[in-house]
């Protein structure tokens, strides 16, 4: 446009940053120099927060675990300001009022809290709200079988661990994002981590970024089967709708994180029964998704995203659908708290201009 709007902020760059690379022409996700693919099912989520907290805070432990385990127990305290009525809030809505309750701050332990909080709040919200005492953080476990076993009260088995844990390494960050953006502004007025990561939550939540998952598994569900695929995917598309898992603003190819996590349900499948009959039907949608997007939509290269994969994953771990936006934040929480101290050490107070046009000035009445 002659006036520099960019729609939606396409093509503008607003950070430099040491985090994450997205390469959208080729489909390559770098996270501090290491592909996704490297980092997600062969680093703990622990370690990779250490990567992406490496140089933004001075006190830094050697091994994150043991400190996000401690941050569990004390997150775990806010679990007594959760009722009934809150608990029946959509779970996202819900665990982000109880977030919102810890102080400001920009130091460790402010982001090893609120690193801990989606983790722990969550699965205190799903029990509540399904009339199940919250479940207490156990410290000395892994992030991700800690959040299993708060989440569904048994302990999760070694392989369900490890999906999830692939799941939150998948998604820790991902470059300027829309919601790591509202997480950098935030922080670029110095109001603190607490309030950069509420407003990375609430820019997740929407349907366009991270609340599509969801969606993909009613898509899934009111498919049915894998001859009704083109049928209903061709009606949703004359309705205008939008197929939820397809489409990206940075990628023009396949998001590599579909492929991590898609790598991730299948090493899951391997040790369960039941998945296989539900993977390939993913798989045929998929399929029939692509076939008919490519049709449609010649001159728009649209390929899977991150949550078709995330939803097939999270629903084979038995968390509700519900859940998923929240368990997404579990994960990029991390990649917010980095953004938002990078932010802080070199970045000026992020403040854009608008074009005014409204009308000229008039006589007030
Ligand atoms: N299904 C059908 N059509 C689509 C889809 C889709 N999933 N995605 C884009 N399009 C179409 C649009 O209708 C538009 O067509 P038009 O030019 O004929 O109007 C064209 O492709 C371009 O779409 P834009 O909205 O301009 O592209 P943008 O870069 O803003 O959108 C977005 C990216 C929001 C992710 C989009 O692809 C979408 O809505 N996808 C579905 C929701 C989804 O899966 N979100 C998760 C994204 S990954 C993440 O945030 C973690």
């Amino acid at each position: 446009m002659s006036d520099g709007l960019a729609q939606g902020l396409e093509g503008v760059i607003a950070a430099h940053t040491v985090l994450s690379d997205v390469d959208g022409a080729h489909g390559r996700l770098v996270i501090r120099g290491y592909a996704v693919e490297d980092l997600a099912g062969h680093t703990p989520f622990e370690q990779a927060a250490h990567l992406l907290f490496d140089g933004f805070f001075d006190d830094l432990p050697a091994d994150l675990a043991p400190a996000l385990g401690a941050a569990r127990v004390r997150a775990f305290a806010e679990v007594g300001a959760l009722d009934e009525g809150l608990a029946r809030r959509d779970p996202v809505e819900a665990m982000r009022a109880l977030l919102a309750r810890l102080p400001d701050g920009d130091d460790l332990a402010t982001a090893l809290l609120l690193l801990a909080a989606p983790a722990v709040l969550t699965p205190a919200v799903l029990r509540v709200a399904a009339g199940q005492a919250p479940v207490a953080p156990d410290p000395a476990l892994s992030h991700a079988a800690d959040i299993l076993r708060m989440t569904r009260g048994q302990p999760a088995t070694e392989a369900e661990a490890r999906a999830l844990d692939a799941y939150l390494v998948t998604v820790c960050d991902h470059g300027l994002n829309a919601s790591t953006f509202a997480a950098r502004v935030i922080a670029s007025t110095r109001a603190g981590l607490t309030s950069a990561v509420l407003g990375g939550i609430s820019a997740l939540k929407g349907p366009l970024h991270g609340g599509a998952p969801g969606p993909v598994i009613d898509m899934l569900d009111a498919i049915g089967t894998p001859e009704n695929a083109r049928p209903w995917l061709e009606q949703a598309l004359a309705r205008g709708d939008r197929l939820m898992g397809f489409g990206h603003r940075i990628y023009r190819v396949r998001d590599p994180r579909a492929d991590a996590l898609k790598a991730a349900v299948r090493r899951l499948s391997g040790a369960s029964g039941t998945l296989p009959g539900r993977v390939a039907f993913a798989e045929a949608v998929e399929q029939a998704a692509l076939q008919i997007l490519r049709e449609r939509k010649p001159d728009r290269p649209l390929d899977t995203n991150v949550e078709f994969y995330t939803a097939l994953l999270l629903e084979a771990l038995g968390l509700p659908p519900a859940s998923f936006t929240c368990v997404f934040a579990m994960g990029r929480t991390a990649g917010w708290i980095a953004h938002a101290r990078e932010q802080l050490a070199g970045g000026k107070l992020i403040r854009p201009q608008s074009v005014y046009v409204g009308p000229g000035v008039r006589q007030a009445a």
